[in-house]
């Protein structure tokens, strides 16, 4: 495993327990979504997994360091005074890398936006400032890249896109992924293997495999083994919304 929790638990003070016991593990090259209700705990769960915070009760396990681990969040959060390169750049000058903003021009073309950076934040849309946060995640060949809904505020046919240059980029050097998402669709498409979260505190209610290639085959969205994936992680969530 490159990142594993353990039977973890947190508490946050007098406001009570946040998630668990909860138990969930990333293995190299393996890509895992993680769905659940809003405030079971994910964003805490992904915390733990890249070593942000430390559990009340419970053990994490990492085999890779800080360096090698790259978090990607919702709200876009790149530098709005520098450009999309400088961004992209920023994690590897941090490291004192010498040929920063060469590599970092190379990870803005793996994300289908070579040319653009030398563009500010303020002039990219939505669905490219993802992307530019991306490049930036993948500038430094992480073995672990924790996403935490990372394309909830796009539009779909932007997501659709976005996920596909996922798989793409994942396929370049097969880091662990670990994806946190409100959409089941996006969690089937995107991930071998679809963990479902019960209402807070969070446990795991359910663990879905999608069983075909990563990336994903021509038409793989309307299969009949797409749907009954979306189908048994829905009938998952909803069985562990009314057992809460
Ligand atoms: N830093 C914090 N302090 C206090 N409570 C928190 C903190 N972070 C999260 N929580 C609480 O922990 C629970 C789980 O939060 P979170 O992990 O953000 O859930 P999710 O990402 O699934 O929506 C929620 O009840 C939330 O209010
Ligand atoms: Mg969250």
């Amino acid at each position: 495993m490159i990142a594993e929790l353990r039977s973890v638990e947190v508490d946050y003070g007098r406001r009570g327990r946040a998630l668990g016991p909860f138990s969930l593990g990333a293995a190299p090259g393996e890509i895992v979504a993680v769905v659940g209700p809003s405030g079971c705990g994910k964003s805490t769960a992904l915390r733990l997994l890249g070593g942000l915070e430390q559990p009340t009760r419970g053990e994490v396990r990492r085999t890779v360091g800080r360096g090698e681990t790259a978090v990607v969040f919702q709200a876009p959060t790149l530098a709005p005074w520098a450009s999309a390169g400088a961004n992209v750049a920023l994690p590897l000058e941090l490291a004192g890398v010498a040929d920063a903003r060469a590599r970092a021009d190379a990870a803005l073309e793996r994300v289908g936006l070579s040319g653009h950076g030398d563009a500010s934040p303020a002039q990219l849309s939505g669905g490219m400032a993802m992307r530019v946060s991306l490049a930036r995640a993948l500038v430094t060949d992480p073995k672990l890249l924790l996403l935490d809904e990372p394309f909830a505020a796009l539009d779909a046919l932007t997501r659709r896109r976005l996920v596909e240059d996922l798989h793409r980029v994942w396929d370049q050097t097969r880091p662990a992924v670990v994806f946190v998402t409100h959409d089941v669709e996006e969690a089937v498409y995107l991930a071998g293997r679809v963990v479902v979260m019960t209402p807070g505190p969070g446990r795991t209610a359910a663990e879905i495999a999608v069983d075909a290639p990563l990336p994903r085959p021509e038409g793989f969205r309307t299969s009949l083994g797409f749907r009954e994936a979306v189908a048994a992680v829905e009938a998952a969530l909803a069985l562990a919304e009314t057992a809460a």
